[in-house]
């Protein structure tokens, strides 16, 4: 099929309406579709997958304290250059697990020391957990090169699939672009049922999948230099990973496998499918969780959205296909509806070699390679999740805007030492949150509490088609969440429960996980009062 690209089709037509995002152009550029089928050659580089040492290891803290490094490492990532990455370090049994796949219980007591070992502010940020203030991360507390930071928390979150990455103020983006992020497990009772139920094993049918977008220089090393435009819609790579992994192929067994997906890029949003070039289709993704840990059920759908910060926990059925079948997780094209009809940002994203936003992208190669006897059945149930009760709950209204120059939340900016938002402990609220039109899509995320989508209404038609019931959410909007991707001239309502056991008031953070929004400080503080 040929392709007509929105940005020349505007451009060719002279017509520049925004009225045409919803209505007309359907026709000519439908939302998140499959363009070319072909597989390329070049998937052969074995994906990396959490093992004893080295990237995305397996690392389970005991009682003690123990001690991550933000640092440097040199990886092995494109051809047989070695790239400089920053990376968190565990050092364990005389070896370097870089960026840790932690696995913790829930309930459990984490004491963990942050050590700068990079030349500028960092702090940790446990995405997903609901921790004091204190432990959150917050750029309040980023420390100096050379400096420690204690933290010491119970794991309070249900079982699913978190993760970890810097928060300075200002240097949020450009850590987590060289490098810095990993991926925190919590197990719990429900979660180690359904493992046990159908034999996931982590690391060899249990396997997170970390999607990075990421630019390489001629050396290998990753580039970080955004322009003005670039930090105004996001820093979008020209090479697509996972795992740290380029060009990634896994060799599967002919039986159920469990991926847990985090989009880790900074500013790109992935349609994601699993599509057979044999089968000219699409194979079935069996949604199991979200954000939070697991849904009520399996959601089985073809295709969802997943938006910089968002996990999503699938299950894929391998028993039925051939030896040899090849798969490929794709991106599929999308109408990325980044602000093509503000004159000022014209031609934005069109520069340098990237990738386009929106364009379709081979992710992952899947090749079947192995029988086995056993085959499973997808479960009924997963979890029962009781929906907050908002009855007279106060709704709280936020906008999310264009000055020309830069993202509002509400007509403001980030200000560490300004609480825009304060919040009463222990009450529930339903957070309304409005795109303007003239906008792009905003990943939005909060800082200490998981949330659940109520309802999308306005939504673009690429997201109306993906809706599962009348309240015009999708599959990725089930169950807990801490991260909900906002489309232009979309409004999205959430509810959320303050409740915590903590002491004293606690400042939280409301921002764009568009990380290079997040920088320029489409952010603010929210303030938790006693
Ligand atoms: Cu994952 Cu405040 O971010
Ligand atoms: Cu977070
Ligand atoms: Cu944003």
């Amino acid at each position: 099929m040929h392709r007509i690209n929105r940005r020349d089709f505007l451009r060719y037509s002279g017509f520049a309406g925004f009225s045409l995002l919803t209505g007309g152009i359907g026709a000519i550029l439908e939302g998140c579709t499959i363009h070319s089928t072909k597989t390329p050659k070049s998937f052969v580089t074995p994906l990396i997958v959490p093992d004893t040492a080295g990237p995305l290891a397996l690392y389970k803290p005991d009682s003690e304290n123990f001690k991550i490094e933000a640092g440097t490492a040199k990886l092995k990532i494109v051809n047989e250059k070695e790239s400089l990455l920053n990376v968190y370090k565990i050092k364990h049994q005389e070896k370097t697990l870089i960026n840790p796949t932690i696995l913790v219980q829930k309930g459990q007591e984490l004491r963990v020391t942050l050590e700068n070992g990079l030349s500028e502010d960092t702090i940790i940020h446990w995405h997903g957990l609901m921790v004091e203030d204190k432990m959150d991360g917050h750029p309040a507390y980023a420390i100096k090169p050379g400096e420690r930071y204690e933290y010491k928390f119970k794991v309070k979150n249900r079982g699913g699939t978190y993760w970890y990455h810097p928060h300075p103020e200002n240097l949020t983006a450009k850590q987590a672009y060289k490098g810095l992020a990993g991926i925190l497990l919590v197990e719990d009772e429900e979660e180690l049922q359904l493992r046990q139920s159908l034999e996931l094993e982590l690391g060899k049918n249990d396997i997170p999948l970390v999607i990075q977008d990421k630019r390489f220089d001629q050396a290998g090393n990753i580039l970080y230099n955004p322009d003005d435009m670039e930090k105004i819609m996001g820093f979008h790579g020209n090479k697509v990973l996972v795992n740290l992994t380029l060009n990634p192929l896994l060799k599967v067994a002919k039986k159920f496998y469990r991926f847990r997906i985090l989009n880790g890029s900074n500013a790109r949003i992935y349609c994601l499918s699993l599509h057979s070039e044999q089968r000219r289709d699409f194979i079935p993704i069996y949604l199991i969780g979200t954000d939070g840990g697991l849904l009520d059920k399996p959601y089985k759908i073809n295709k969802f959205f997943i938006s910089p910060g968002e996990r999503a926990d699938i299950l894929v059925d391998f028993t039925s296909f051939n030896t040899g079948e090849e798969l490929f997780f794709k991106s599929l094209a999308f109408d990325p509806m980044d602000n093509e009809d503000a004159e000022n940002m014209d031609n934005m994203g069109m520069q340098h070699d990237s990738l386009k936003a929106g364009e379709e992208i081979n992710i992952l190669k899947i090749v079947i390679h192995r029988e086995t006897e056993k085959t499973f059945k997808i479960p009924q149930n997963l979890s029962s999740l009781k929906p907050i009760n908002i009855k007279d709950s106060l709704t709280r209204k936020f906008r999310l805007s264009f000055t020309g120059k830069q993202w509002q939340i509400n007509g403001q900016t980030f200000n560490i030492s300004q609480f825009p938002v304060i919040v009463k402990k222990h009450s529930k609220e339903i957070w309304e949150i409005a795109n303007d039109k003239k906008s792009m899509p905003h990943p939005m995320h909060l800082h200490g509490f998981m949330f659940q989508v109520l309802q999308r209404l306005n939504s673009p038609k690429q997201v109306q088609d993906l809706a599962i019931d009348q309240s015009g959410r999708t599959a990725m909007d089930l169950g807990w969440k801490d991260t909900v991707l906002i489309w232009p001239g979309e409004t999205v309502r959430i509810a959320i429960d303050f409740t915590h056991d903590f002491t004293g008031d606690q400042v939280y953070l409301f921002h764009c996980h568009n990380l290079e929004h997040e920088d320029l400080g489409m952010m603010l503080n929210l303030k938790v009062k006693e």
